[in-house]
C-alpha cells in the first residue's frame, strides 16, 4: 500500500545550486529559501558547512542562515561533514544538521577526503556533539546504486553503512542516488537489504535524474513503504564530485506525481512553481522539471 503522506525534503538550495559554476550571490539564494518555504514544504536543506575551498559555492554559509526568514513548522537543515563544521552550524543558528558518508570508498575519499571507517568516526564526533546541543541529525548514504569511480555498489555495503548512521543516532537516512543511474529493479533489491537493518520508516530516497529513472525509482520506493522523498526544485543541481551526473529529481514532478496518487504532501504547487521559475530565470538557464515546462492543463 502506498503512504497516505510524503515528507518531500527540498535539497534545491544546497544539492542544486552547490554544483553552479558561477557564485550565485546570497541574496538570490536567501529568496530562493523563503519562496520554497512560502510553498508549503516542511524540509528546506538551506546550506552547507563545507569548506570553502571545496565548494566555493556554499562559502556564503553564515550569511544565508542569518539572511532567511524562517517559518514556524520549517525545518532547515545544513550539511555538516565534521565537528569544525557542525560548530560552525550551531554558531549560525541551524538547528538541525546532517551527515554525508558513502557507500563506496572511492567516492568518500574524493568528496570528503577520508575512507568510509574515517567519515564514521568523523561522524560519531559531530553525532556526540549534537546530542549535547539536542540537534537532530540526518544521515546520508551516497552512491547507493551506483559509484562514479567504483561502478556498482552492493545492497550489503548500503545496508552496513546504513546501519551504522542509524545506529549512532540518525533519526533519518537518506538513499542517495548520487549519478542517477538506477532502475526500479535495482532500487528495490538496495531497498530490501537496507530494510533489513534499518526501519522503513526511518528511510528517505535521493534520486537524480541521469538516466530518466528518478519517478520509478521513487514509485518504487513508495510501495516498499517509505514516505520521505528528497528532490530539488526545478531539477537543480548535479554532484561536485560526481561529473555527469544530473540534478535532482525535480520537486515539481515528485509533488505532481504524488498528488495524482492521492498522496498528501502538504505542498502548494503553484507557489512552489514560482520558486522554481523564479531561479531559473534568475541563473538564466532552462527548467528541468517536465511539470513546469508542460503547458497543456488538466
Ligand atoms: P580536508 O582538506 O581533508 O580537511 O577536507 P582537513 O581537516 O585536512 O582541513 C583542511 C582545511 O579545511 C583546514 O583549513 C580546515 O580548517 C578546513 P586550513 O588550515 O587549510 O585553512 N576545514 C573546514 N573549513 C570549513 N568547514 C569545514 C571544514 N573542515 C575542515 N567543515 C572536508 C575535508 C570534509 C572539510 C572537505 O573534503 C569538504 O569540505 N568536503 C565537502 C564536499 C561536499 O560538500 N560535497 C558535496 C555534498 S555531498 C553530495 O552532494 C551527495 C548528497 O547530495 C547525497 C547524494 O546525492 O547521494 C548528500
Ligand atoms: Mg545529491
Amino acid at each position: 500500500a502506498l503512504p497516505e503522506k510524503v515528507k518531500i525534503v527540498e535539497v534545491g538550495p544546497r544539492d542544486g545550486l552547490q554544483n553552479e559554476k558561477t557564485m550565485v550571490p546570497t541574496e538570490t539564494k536567501i529568496n530562493l529559501i523563503d519562496m520554497l518555504s512560502a510553498s508549503g514544504l516542511p524540509v528546506i536543506e538551506a546550506t552547507s558547512f563545507v569548506s570553502p575551498k571545496w565548494v566555493p559555492q556554499m562559502a556564503d554559509q553564515v550569511e544565508v542562515m542569518k539572511g532567511i526568514d524562517r517559518k514556524p513548522g520549517v525545518s532547515y537543515p545544513v550539511l555538516t561533514p565534521n565537528l569544525k563544521g557542525f560548530q560552525a552550524a550551531i554558531k549560525a543558528g541551524a538547528s538541525e544538521v546532517a551527515i554525508f558518508g558513502a557507500a563506496s570508498e572511492l567516492f568518500s575519499k574524493k568528496n570528503i577526503n577520508c575512507s568510509v571507517d574515517e567519515s564514521l568516526q568523523r561522524f560519531d564526533e559531530v553525532m556526540k556533539a549534537a546530542k549535547e546541543f539536542g540537534v537532530p541529525v540526518r544521515g546520508y548514504v551516497s552512491c547507493v546504486l551506483g559509484c562514479p569511480y567504483e561502478g556498482k555498489v552492493a545492497p550489503e555495503k548500503v545496508a552496513h553503512v546504513a546501519k551504522r548512521l542509524y545506529s549512532m543516532g540518525c533519526y533519518e537516512i537518506s538513499l542517495g542516488d548520487t549519478i542517477g543511474v538506477g532502475t526500479p529493479g535495482s532500487m528495490s533489491k538496495m531497498l530490501e537489504a537496507v530494510s533489513r537493518e534499518v526501519p522503513v520508516n526511518a528511510l528517505a530516497v535521493h534520486c537524480h535524474d541521469t538516466y530518466g529513472q528518478a519517478l520509478a525509482n521513487i514509485l518504487v520506493a513508495l510501495q516498499m513503504g517509505i514516505s520521505v522523498v528528497d528532490s530539488s526544485v526545478a531539477g537543480l543541481g548535479g554532484c561536485p564530485y560526481a561529473q555527469g551526473a544530473s540534478g535532482n529529481v525535480a520537486t515539481e514532478d515528485v509533488v505532481y506525481m504524488l498528488h495524482g496518487l492521492g498522496i498528501q504532501t502538504g505542498v502548494d504547487l503553484s507557489k512552489l512553481m514560482d520558486a522554481g521559475a523564479f531561479i531559473c530565470r534568475t541563473l538564466n538557464r532552462k527548467t528541468n522539471s517536465k511539470v513546469a515546462q508542460a503547458t497543456c492543463k488538466l
